[in-house]
């Protein structure tokens, strides 16, 4: 895979760029191309932050499609449907997930309605959001794939967007135009790459460099790599099981990657801190 054969031909979409407020703790799960790992990751990610102490909650933003639930076997009998039809707050479909240590607020799969929220919907839930979030001292959102409204949106309230790729050729394309149009909706700054499934840390570190080398020369844009996961047959294992990687293969490949990656996202949320106080 070349740089060149990154990029994509003719992206004419241009996403308007409002004004948003961030949430300082919040942190969103992104990708171009879908079925990359960002529920699997998302759900890892905050496992492994509250196995450090700190309180998270875990936000299935992926509206339409959630499967945070599914993943973990859970059977929410409250969801965001609840919080968007104006029925519970937020605060209210908050579930605690034992196992993890840690919060969810449950999507809902195979609403139509949710996957197509008009932008006042929108943006009363990002309020909520926001407002839930000063109780954690980190939020992960698991984002829908590509780079639509709501996904704008929400990540447009994390500090941080960690944008998913994996070595595939459409993965990183996709990855690109990620970038591409998240540029131009003024989100640039805060995204950072995760490259999953990679066969090696070499090649993890091969499957960066060419996506950075395609920011760089047609974007002039240089997004850090915040960490890189081993491929292990592990994750495919323990999401069949509903079970947590790390609870049922602490000591694997996947989870010693995911939780050095846990590491930085806490460094960076110090500094970030630290720099605004
Ligand atoms: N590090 C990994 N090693 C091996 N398999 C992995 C790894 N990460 C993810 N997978 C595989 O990728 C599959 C898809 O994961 P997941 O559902 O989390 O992707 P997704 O990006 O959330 O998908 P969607 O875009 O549909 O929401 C998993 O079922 C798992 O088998
Ligand atoms: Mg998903």
């Amino acid at each position: 895979m070349t740089e060149s054969s990154v990029i994509d031909r003719n992206p004419t979409e241009t996403p308007s760029s409002p004004v948003f407020r961030r949430g300082h703790n919040i942190v969103a799960v992104a990708s171009g191309k879908g079925g990359v790992g960002k529920t699997w990751f998302s759900i890892t990610l905050s496992h492994a932050l509250a196995k450090m102490g700190k309180r998270v909650l875990l936000f299935d933003g992926d509206l339409g499609l959630a499967n945070v639930d599914v993943q973990l076997g859970l059977m929410p009998r409250r969801d965001l449907n609840d919080v968007i039809r104006g029925r519970l707050g937020m605060d209210k479909v908050t579930q605690r997930f034992e196992d993890g240590g840690f919060d969810i607020v449950a999507g809902r799969s195979g609403q139509a309605s949710l996957s197509a929220l008009p932008s006042q919907r929108l943006m009363l839930l990002r309020d909520q959001l926001l407002e839930v979030a000063d109780k954690y001292d980190v939020v992960i959102i698991d984002l829908g794939a590509g780079v639509d409204r709501t996904v704008r949106m929400l990540s447009a309230t994390a500090t941080r967007t960690l944008l998913v790729a994996t070595d595939e050729p459409t993965s990183l394309t996709d990855a690109y135009a990620f970038i591409k149009l998240g540029n131009a909706a003024g989100m640039s700054k805060n995204i950072g790459i995760v490259v999953n499934q990679a066969p090696s840390t070499q090649e993890g570190e091969k499957t960066y460099k060419t996506l950075l080398k395609a920011c760089e020369n047609f974007l002039r844009l240089s997004p850090p790599m915040i960490g890189m996961i081993r491929h292990d047959p592990r994750v495919k294992e323990t999401i069949r099981h509903q079970t947590p990687l790390l609870t049922r293969s602490p000591n694997t490949d996947a989870a010693e990657d995911v939780e050095k990656i846990a590491r930085v996202v806490m460094r960076e949320m110090a500094d970030s801190t630290r720099a605004t106080a």
